[in-house]
């Protein structure tokens, strides 16, 4: 694997290491189209195969085992058992093996990353001084699994598909090598049907090694099998793996084209023919166009099979209208049906051109973020739910478009980007004309492009050669791969430097500028190459910790006043003064919506994780927040900070800043006007006044007329924890997860702005706590935990529902304060 090199002037980057369409939750995004429509005698079956692994952290030596053994095959268990005992034991039958010691092996479900379960270390041989130093040890991990297949699975093609293991990832099933995939970000399949044991044959045993000891960015990426994982079974005759493609090339008021390609594979040794059925079905489940073909496919191919369908008066895809089709696909032989398959896919059009972005042919200004995958408590291994909170908590700041920086992601992410309506650039994880570099470009590809969410594809994040020659050679073979995989999107790669040399733009269809200089850079180039098409790929990077108002080197803060600044980003809001003057950028993604593990800057120790975000690790709104909700929604903000709780500081100057999309803004403290100012728009406002403890309000007026307000009080001391969660109702399932977010309140039921307290959780029902958080960027306290003190009045805690029924009661108590409950039903 390459070393990556990270290309900033300014910063020092932290080394922290460290299609399906179900939505599991019972949030109000949930409509009919994100249920599968396929019928219950439906041929194929994907069965998640999530549950019941057992997980055993560091090495057990099984690179001497199977080389002793040889590659692919164990066929002497004495040999096995000499060489080493436990790792024989991990990957062959468990019956024949006396030895095999489960205490070594912990129960895990997945979605799993050890690596949120372990001590953060400071590590000063990491980087130079000021080098950034904390981080989460990453290192090896297995996997193993028991499982038995039917009898009458016999016959079947079965496969096994992992959506993503963070990384270096070796599979053996019954003691046969299967395969090695690399990427920490891409899926990884492989067919299991000869290696199964069938019936009585006996129990299968799926053996999984996890090498994280090396890394593939400079953010926390987490260890082990972090993505859901398939059970594939189908029959030999069959769709194949990302089989459908479906583009919809001619699209009015009226009428859709709709070109669906289907690639079936025959793994039978005879010729076979088939007949092809292609229904669509609109967002209600009623099939409105069906198409029938009939082909022959050789023995062992695959062939591609093209057919035209139409969608009268169709429902555009928008963020604000996200519609959806389904592609139902059957196929047969002889009058049976032995396959079928379901492809989600929306009708619009997305062109990115010198005048800007345009969907569904109107001017469509992105309001995008960029994403790492992490979030509070549980690393990067996210249940479903925690993906959907997060989009929806980017939806209500106003933002329509998510960047997966800088790798693809997990595909329910795309799904729901689909369903909720945001859009999506999705990246390429390295500029790599290597073998396996293509394959994980086109894995992203063929894996990706039926989701309307997708509106250009990135290549690559910021790579050291870009601007040079090689570099434009290689990413001119990533290009082509990509427009001839997918022609209908345009291709972007987010571009720190070297725009303008060794012809490395000149290779792609959009330039994307990460930062441009404040704005510098892209205003220029726009007039200098009358050719170039341009987008804001990242822009920003504004730091702060949230509830904080000044920086603290030694615990690792940074003020939310804007008082330390990145030199390459504006402040919040001020890139998108930008996007309004100058549409032909498209639109921009800030970094980042979330904070994420690693990448501290501007500090180091203690300090661990980041401040790039609008929100914190757990999702609580910065101040910064506001900037963007202002900017990017139609509701009336006024968003006025810092807090009113400076005991000591009575008569001194301070300030009161406040982020608005009023016209103007009028300042009381304690019922006495300070001041009416006029905005500026994307523009923060200031007042300077002596602080006196009490009752800061601040009115929004839009054309002379009270639209809003906001109220900052000094509080008392705390009295008492308050706990909210986002539902009250959760499926036993096993994965469905409640978010509860913790506050600390005084007498009177407002936030205390400064408070830190130990709350301690007790959880008794069919649930458990799978993760805790507080947004402190410096905080160590292990994240796995029934504990968090709070920071700044807030803490999280995230409930896991189990598979039985029943009432969860989740308890919070903190040693001098009232505690709180809730009850989640589970059902
Ligand atoms: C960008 C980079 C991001 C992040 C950010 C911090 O240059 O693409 O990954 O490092 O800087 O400002």
């Amino acid at each position: 694997m390459n070393r990556y090199t990270h290309f900033k002037n300014q910063v020092l980057k932290i080394l922290l290491f460290g299609i399906s369409s179900f939505l599991l939750s019972a949030s109000s995004f949930v409509d009919a189209t994100a249920q599968s429509i396929l019928t219950a005698s439906s041929k194929r079956i994907r069965e998640k195969f999530d549950f019941n692994w057992q997980f055993h952290k560091g090495d057990i030596a099984i690179k001497r085992a199977v080389k002793a053994a040889g590659y692919g095959g164990l066929t002497d268990i004495n040999v096995k058992v000499e060489t080493n005992k436990d790792a024989i034991v991990a990957y062959t039958d468990v019956d024949k093996a006396a030895t095999f010691k489960p205490e070594d092996w912990k129960e895990v479900n997945l979605p799993h990353d050890w690596c949120v379960e372990g001590t953060f270390v400071n590590d000063k041989s990491i980087g130079s001084s000021p080098a950034v130093s904390g981080y989460l040890p990453g290192g090896i991990g297995f996997y193993r699994k028991e499982f038995e297949i039917p009898e009458t699975d016999k016959g079947k093609k079965i496969s096994i598909e992992f959506d993503g293991i963070f990384r270096n990832s070796s599979v053996w099933v019954n003691g046969q090598l299967m395969g090695n995939h690399q990427s920490g970000y891409t899926p990884s399949n492989y067919d299991l049907t000869d290696v199964l044991r069938y019936g009585n044959e006996g129990k299968n045993v799926i053996l999984v090694k996890v090498d994280a000891t090396d890394y593939e960015g400079w953010w926390y990426e987490g260890c082990g099998i972090y993505r859901h994982v398939w059970l594939n079974k189908t029959d030999r005759l069959h769709v194949d793996r990302f089989g459908t493609y479906v583009t919809t090339p001619v699209v009015s008021p009226d009428e859709a084209s709709v070109n669906i390609k289907t690639n079936i594979k025959n793994e039978y040794g005879v010729i076979k023919n088939i007949t092809l059925v292609s229904k669509i079905a609109d967002n209600k489940g009623v099939i409105i166009d069906t198409k029938t073909s009939s082909q022959v496919i050789e023995p062992f191919s695959t062939t591609e099979i093209s057919q035209q369908g139409i969608i009268k008066k169709p429902l555009l895809w928008t963020p604000e209208t996200p519609g959806l089709y389904k592609l139902l696909t059957e196929v047969s032989e002889n009058g049976v049906v032995v396959d079928n398959y379901e492809t989600t896919f929306g009708v619009r059009t997305v062109e990115v051109n010198r005048n800007g972005v345009f969907l569904n042919g109107k001017l469509y200004p992105v309001k995008g973020t960029c994403n790492h995958q992490d979030f509070a408590g549980i690393g990067v291994a996210l249940p479903d739910k925690i993906n959907e909170y997060k989009l929806k908590l980017l939806k209500e700041m106003g933002s329509n478009a998510y960047r997966c920086s800088h790798h693809p992601p997990t595909p329910e992410l795309l799904d729901m980007c689909d369903r909720m309506g945001l859009l999506v650039l999705d990246e390429n994880r390295m500029l790599s004309g290597s073998e396996e570099g293509i394959k994980d470009l086109k894995a992203m590809l063929y894996r990706d492009r039926n989701h309307p969410s997708i509106f250009m594809w990135s290549m690559e994040n910021e790579e050291w050669i870009q601007g040079t020659v090689t570099g434009a050679r290689i990413l001119k073979t990533l290009v082509d791969i990509t427009h001839q995989i997918d022609p209908t999107r345009p291709v972007t790669a987010a571009m720190n430097h070297g725009r303008n040399e060794g012809g490395y733009s000149d290779v792609l269809d959009v330039v994307g500028y990460n930062y441009g200089d404040k704005g510098l850079a892209y205003v220029k180039d726009h007039e200098k190459y009358p050719n170039r098409v341009e987008f804001n790929t990242e822009t920003t990077s504004f730091i702060s910790t949230r509830g904080e108002y000044k920086n603290d080197w030694g615990k690792g803060y940074v003020s939310n006043l804007g008082l330390w600044q990145p030199g390459w980003g504006p402040l919040p809001g001020e890139d998108w003064a930008d996007v309004v003057k100058y549409p032909y950028l498209g639109g921009l993604f800030v970094w980042t919506g979330f904070d994420y593990r690693g990448e501290p800057t501007p500090y180091q120790w203690p300090c661990v994780t980041s401040h790039f975000g609008f929100m914190d690790i757990c999702g609580f709104p910065k101040d910064g927040y506001y900037a963007y909700k202002a900017a990017w929604t139609n509701e009336p903000v006024v968003h006025i900070f810092p807090h009113w709780n400076w005991p000591g500081k009575e008569g001194d100057s301070t300030q009161v800043h406040c982020y608005t999309n009023c016209d103007e803004v009028e300042l009381f403290l304690n019922g006495k006007k300070i001041g009416r100012q006029k905005t500026t728009p994307y523009t923060k406002l200031i007042w300077n006044l002596i602080y006196k403890p009490g009752k800061l309000e601040a009115r929004g007026y839009k054309n002379g007329k009270l639209v809003t307000k906001d109220i900052v009080e000094t509080t008392t001391a705390p009295a008492h924890v308050a706990l909210n969660s986002d539902c009250t109702v959760l499926k036993a399932d096993g994965t469905d997860v409640v978010i509860i977010r913790v506050a600390i309140k005084d007498a009177k039921g407002r936030v205390v702005p400064t408070a830190g307290d130990l709350v301690k959780f007790s959880i008794e029902g069919p649930g458990k706590i799978i993760g805790t958080g507080n947004g402190n960027p410096s905080s160590h306290e292990p994240d796995k935990a029934s504990q968090r003190m709070a920071f700044n009045g807030y803490c999280l805690v995230l409930v896991q529902s189990n598979k039985q029924a029943g009432e969860i009661r989740l308890k919070a108590s903190s040693e001098t304060l009232k505690g709180d409950e809730v009850i989640i039903n589970v059902q």
